[in-house]
């Protein structure tokens, strides 16, 4: 079953408006991942390989998630927004609502160990507040007995090489990981 078929229910109560089959990329991963990313919205080279996260963005979380050990496979990946917004310009509110029952219905699935929301976007959805990731990043939240990390945008670390260091120490933390790659003794 495709990520369409399953989500049936969904693709056929959404509005028109919000969806565009040209500009529409699912989420990619295994439904058991003890860890879900969830992104913004696709780009142009998701939109090309249908994938999330595999244009620039996608390469530096690659990068990251190498240095831990971490493999894409091991993760499921989405975006709040399934759609490319026109121009790489921001998604809308009303996009974001449109979207969000699929995110949840997402989220009910794989029922991740850690939810981990990179960027502004995705962490005020799925907290529910106005904070900026710069006073969020790192910090473990619990909603509805999900618990849930927010950290900067794989984006935000190829603009600004600062938020580099500490997008990849959230991740590192997140996963358990310690800097040789190994798990920690807790996890073991
Ligand atoms: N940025 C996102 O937020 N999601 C993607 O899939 C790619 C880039």
């Amino acid at each position: 079953m495709n990520f369409r078929e399953r989500y049936q229910e969904f693709f056929s109560q959404l509005d028109s408006e919000h969806f565009d089959e040209e500009r529409f990329v699912p989420a990619v991963g295994s439904e058991d991942a003890d860890y879900m990313l969830v992104g913004e919205a696709p780009g142009a080279n998701e939109v090309e390989e249908g994938e999330p996260f595999v244009g620039r963005a996608g390469k530096k979380l690659d990068e990251i998630l190498h240095k831990m050990d971490m493999e894409r496979e091991e993760l499921y990946i989405t975006n709040l927004v399934k759609i490319r917004p026109p121009d790489n310009r921001d998604p809308k509110k009303n996009e974001i609502s449109a979207w969000n029952p699929l995110l949840e219905k997402e989220i009910e699935n794989v029922d991740p160990e850690l939810i981990i929301t990179l960027g502004n976007f995705a962490s005020r959805e799925l907290l529910d507040t106005k904070k900026g990731i710069t006073s969020l990043h790192g910090r473990i939240f619990t909603r509805e007995g999900q618990k849930i990390m927010p950290t900067f945008h794989p984006a935000a670390a190829l603009y600004d090489r600062s938020k580099e260091p500490m997008l990849e120490e959230d991740l590192r933390n997140a996963f358990g990981r310690e800097e040789t790659g190994q798990q920690t003794l807790g996890d073991l």
